[in-house]
Formats: C-alpha cells, sequence, structure tokens
C-alpha cells in the first residue's frame, strides 16, 4: 500500500495526547490545602468569579458523594449561584454572598424560571478557612452533602460523574439579598447566567475528610 496524505495524516493524529475538552484547570488552594478544579466564569467584560470544585478521591459515579466548592466574587457581586445539573431548573441551586467579612451559603431547587424554594435535600457547612472578605473580593468555601446527586421531577437520579465532566451553570447578580445575615433570605433575579464543562477527575483529594475537618 502506499503512504497517502491520509494516511500520514491519521498517523499523525492518532500519536497525539487524548485533548480534555473541559473548560476548566487545576488550582492548589495554599490557603485550604485543597486541590481544586476551577473555572473563571466571566460575568462582564474583562471581570469574572473563580468557582473552584474539590471532591473526595474514592468517589464514584455509583454512590453520593460530598464537594467542596469555592467561590471567589468581585465586591461588586451581590449574590452568585453555582447550578450542578447545568441549568437552572430541577437541580440543587448553590447560592453564596458576603456578609461582613464572611459569607452566607444556601441551596435552593428551582420548578420553573421563578424565585427558587429552599432545598432540604442538600446540606451547607460554610468552612471558616477559606471564608472572608479583602479590599477586592469576597470568598466563601464550603462543604455540600446533597450537591453532586439529586433526583429529576421524573423520578430520575443524577449523580455527577467524578471522574469526568460535567456540565455547571452560574448565576450573577449585582443586587445583595434583602437580608445577607439569614441563609434563608430571599433575592432577586440575576442579570447573567451561563454554563460550562467542569474536569471533576483533576479535583480528587485523599485526604478529602481531614482538609474539611481541618478548615472547618
Ligand atoms: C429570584 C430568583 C430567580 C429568578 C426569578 C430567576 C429567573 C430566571 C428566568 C426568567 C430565566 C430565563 C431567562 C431567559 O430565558 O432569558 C432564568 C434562567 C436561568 N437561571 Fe434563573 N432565576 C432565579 C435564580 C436563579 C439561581 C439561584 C440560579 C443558579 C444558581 C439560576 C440559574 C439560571 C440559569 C443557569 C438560567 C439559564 C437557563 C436555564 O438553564 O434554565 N437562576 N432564570
Amino acid at each position: 500500500m502506499r503512504w497517502s496524505i491520509i494516511n500520514f495524516g491519521t498517523a499523525i493524529l492518532a500519536s497525539l495526547p487524548t485533548v480534555f475538552a473541559a473548560d476548566s484547570a487545576v488550582w492548589q488552594d495554599s490557603e485550604t490545602g485543597f486541590t481544586f478544579s476551577q473555572y473563571a466564569a466571566a460575568y462582564a467584560i474583562g471581570k469574572s468569579l473563580t468557582f473552584r470544585i474539590a471532591v473526595p478521591s474514592t468517589a464514584t459515579s455509583s454512590a453520593a458523594y460530598d464537594a467542596v466548592l469555592q467561590i471567589s466574587a468581585p465586591l461588586e457581586v451581590g449574590w452568585t449561584g453555582l447550578a450542578w445539573g447545568g441549568t437552572m431548573v430541577t437541580n440543587p441551586l448553590t447560592v453564596a454572598w458576603a456578609n461582613g467579612n464572611s459569607a452566607v451559603a444556601t441551596v435552593r431547587w428551582a420548578t420553573g424560571h421563578v424565585t427558587p424554594n429552599i432545598y432540604s435535600g442538600a446540606q451547607i457547612q460554610v468552612l471558616r478557612t477559606g471564608t472572608h472578605t479583602n479590599g477586592t473580593h469576597w470568598q466563601v468555601t464550603l462543604k455540600c452533602t446533597g450537591c453532586t446527586s439529586f433526583t429529576g421531577s421524573s423520578g430520575k437520579v443524577t449523580i455527577l460523574n467524578p471522574n469526568g465532566a460535567n456540565r455547571l451553570a452560574f448565576a450573577y447578580s449585582r443586587t445583595k439579598p434583602s437580608n445577607p445575615s439569614s441563609s434563608s433570605s430571599s433575592f432577586g433575579v440575576h442579570e447573567v447566567t451561563n454554563y460550562w464543562s467542569h474536569d471533576f477527575s483533576s479535583a480528587g483529594n485523599a485526604n478529602f475528610a481531614a482538609l474539611v475537618t481541618k478548615n472547618s
């Protein structure tokens, strides 16, 4: 067989490393000790919110697992939220905002494009280390139990893939919630939403539980 240009091209493609399609990158957080997979979500030209996710390295797609979420937001951000299923409706929405030098977080659930309700299927623990405000940003670090798996309206159980990419979405509002010190506060609609592909396979932490304890 003659070595054609097509064979040559195929051979070159086959020798290239597999290119991963996720939009996120690895971030080693020296403050908390977690290894996060992070994504900078643009909410305005030249401005972004950073969403960082850490999971136990033992997590599998067959059982629910906890996740640590860290959000870093410019001070002008009134509230922001992460939609774990990549849409507004029928998945856990972890919403957070600054409260003085600390931050408050809550999990909500929307059945339509209307104000979401408090979701009792997930629990949040805000971690003391990694939650603060400085001259430019507020940041929250939290553990969520119940965010990475959920049951949709048809009864279908979704468990986010801890060894691959998951489609996530965010929402941003410049307006603070009406009662920032309360996790059950109401808040208004967002100005911006978008979604991305987040690599969980690089978010694994062998010492996940010990780091949660250390940072609590
Ligand atoms: C007061 C609370 C909220 C109201 C009234 C509201 C309302 C809406 C409306 C009307 C849309 C459709 C916009 C369009 O089609 O142009 C929408 C889309 C969206 N919202 Fe919300 N929303 C609220 C809270 C949230 C929260 C907390 C999140 C996530 C944390 C979120 C995530 C999204 C996303 C990702 C979309 C894009 C379309 C979709 O995935 O369904 N929303 N929202």
